[in-house]
């Protein structure tokens, strides 16, 4: 079994036991678009891609455990190093690179490492692409921008 396919099934049984039937499902499609998103990021910038869509499924599941995106990224980011080093799935090396990812995913406004980048523009595709119908918030539109752009996207 790939290792996301083993993470995917780790937090597919964390979400399974969330009460509530909506939240499970908007968890699912959430993280499974954002790790999607991750790999053609991956892709198109020579990134690593199974990595990134790894940190995908792992960067909100603290507010989905919790109810709560109080400080989700920092506290996400504890979790899934928690989670990484009991899997077994990453070396050291490769922990830091999805904790930090997860760390930083709510500075949308902000520049970092290339796969902290990379997390942030999955999840805005996520947050943008889910529903076009949607109004885009002020703070992910000039990263949707730029994604668009990059990808060759009508914006
Ligand atoms: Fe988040
Ligand atoms: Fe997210």
């Amino acid at each position: 079994m790939s290792r996301l396919k083993e993470l995917r099934n780790y937090v597919c049984d964390v979400i399974n036991n969330l009460d509530d039937v909506d939240e499970r499902t908007a968890a699912i499609t959430h993280l499974n678009g954002v790790a999607l998103a991750a790999v053609i990021l991956a892709k198109k910038r020579g990134l690593n891609e199974e990595l990134a869509p790894m940190a995908a499924m792992l960067h909100d599941l603290h507010a989905y455990k919790t109810g709560s995106y109080d400080d989700h990224a920092h506290l996400g980011s504890e979790l899934a190093r928690s989670i990484l080093n009991e899997l077994n799935l990453t070396n050291e090396e490769e922990t830091d690179i999805i904790c930090s990812a997860i760390y930083h995913h709510d500075d949308k406004l902000v520049t970092d490492s290339p796969m902290d980048e990379l997390l942030k523009d999955a999840d805005v595709i996520s947050h943008t692409m889910h529903d076009p119908s949607k109004a885009i918030k002020e703070k992910e539109q000039a990263r949707y921008s730029s994604i668009c752009s990059e990808l060759g996207l009508r914006g």
